[in-house]
């Protein structure tokens, strides 16, 4: 390893010049975690650096680095932990997630993206367990929040069944955008009865929130995280996730979208689709929208759990996604920095940091809040 390991900082936000990068290192400053901030360009993560609010109090440095495995291994050596936020990960993680494990680093990212979860799973769980070392995707607003509140449920026992969605009131970022998109190039899954089982595509889905008001027009927004980590789970056997932004017309964009990639584009050779998927996203959104606002942009999540005789439904509200990942991202940083790894391996934003950490810390910082765990009946659970 070329690059000197002495007196590195503890944490590596790479993607730094992207939107959810800097609020990360926003939160990483308002922790006092020291982190190096690390992207393909360094002029681009300069210039990202500058506009975070408070970062002249932050100790940080910045590092130009190609997206390659050793070459990122060498950036690693030495750091803790290391916060990915380059996507789309089905398409660009795993040289990041290699590098981890090569320089001995807990990895967390910010995907939701339902193969490459399940490659981590699949492929490197079991060495990042075996080298004590931490493998958490998705330690984000999607689906972390959703991973809590589906806890606060199973916890009572005797529940079968999850009905999840999250609704987000935003904007959707350039790298959202093309993650979005992208999610068309492979088949996503719901766990029926135990067995995952493929969505069928270009459906949208009236989902109505147990709290009232109007029906939200969602999609099941590429299978997301949460059939993969219940796809053993001893007691619950489905799962089904859906996922999308309260503005109709957006949904109907997505829908028409993935019509056009099923009719005209899903034969062609895959470099094509992947360009005229990119070029989709790029025209829907092709720049940076502004900071999150809390009185704008929020997330609304719920669950209704079932078993034979027992129905739990939970709601969450959060003051908007990217913001939110930012604090999983530090807070999750900040426990591994402190008190090391709960578990190792492959697991769930709640299997590594625990839901009432999870929950509290969001809570704390005026993000994220659990309303209402409540029985069917009117006993209140959490
Ligand atoms: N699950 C959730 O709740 C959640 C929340 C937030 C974000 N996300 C996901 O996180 C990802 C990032 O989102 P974002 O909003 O931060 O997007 P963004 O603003 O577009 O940032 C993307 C970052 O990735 C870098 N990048 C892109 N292609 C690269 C490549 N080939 N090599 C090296 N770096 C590359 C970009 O670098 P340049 O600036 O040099 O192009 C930028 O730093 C997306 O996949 C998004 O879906 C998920």
């Amino acid at each position: 390893m070329s690059r000197s390991t002495v007196g590195k900082k503890p944490v590596v936000v790479y993607g730094a010049s992207g939107y959810t990068a800097q609020l990360i290192c926003e939160y990483l400053r308002n922790f006092d975690i020291p982190f190096i901030a690390a992207g393909r360009s360094h002029a681009k993560v300069a210039a990202a650096l500058s506009r975070v609010p408070g970062i002249e109090t932050a100790a940080y440095d910045i590092e130009e680095v190609e997206h390659e495995t050793d070459t990122l291994a060498a950036l690693f050596d030495g750091a803790k932990v290391v916060c990915n936020t380059v996507g789309p990960f089905t398409e660009l993680g795993s040289p990041v997630v290699e590098a981890a494990l090569k320089a001995g680093c807990h990895y967390l990212d910010t995907t939701g993206e339902q193969p490459f979860i399940r490659r981590l799973r699949d492929e490197y769980g079991a060495a990042f367990a075996a080298r004590g070392l931490l493998l958490a995707p998705s330690t984000a607003s999607m689906w972390g929040e959703l991973d809590i509140l589906i806890d606060l449920c199973t916890r009572h026992g005797a529940i079968d069944s999850i009905e999840a969605s999250m609704v987000a009131v935003g904007v959707p970022t350039y790298g959202s955008t093309q993650t979005v998109f992208q999610g068309f190039l492979t088949e996503a899954y719901y766990l029926d009865a135990g067995r995952l089982t493929p969505w069928p595509a270009c459906q949208l889905y009236e989902f109505s929130p147990p709290s009232g008001g109007l029906n939200q027009l969602l999609h099941h927004w590429g299978g997301g995280a949460l059939p993969i980590y219940y796809e053993h789970h001893p007691e619950v056997r489905t799962v089904r996730v859906y996922g999308g932004f309260t503005t109709r017309e957006l949904m109907d964009g997505v829908q028409r979208m993935e019509r056009h990639y099923q009719e005209h584009l899903k034969d062609l050779p895959i470099e094509q689709r992947k360009a005229a998927l990119s070029q989709f996203a790029a025209s829907m959104q092709g720049s940076m929208p502004p900071r999150e606002n809390p009185l704008l942009h929020r997330t609304l999540t719920s669950v209704i759990a079932r078993g034979t005789f027992k129905e739990i439904v939970a709601s969450g509200r959060g003051a908007g996604g990217y913001t939110t990942t930012a604090a999983f991202q530090a807070a999750a940083a900040r426990l591994l920095l402190t008190q090391g790894p709960r578990r190792t391996g492959f697991q769930s934003p709640t299997g590594a940091f625990g839901s009432e950490y999870l929950r509290n810390t969001l809570d704390r910082l005026g993000l994220w809040r659990v309303l209402e765990v409540r029985e069917l009946g009117g006993r209140a659970c959490a």
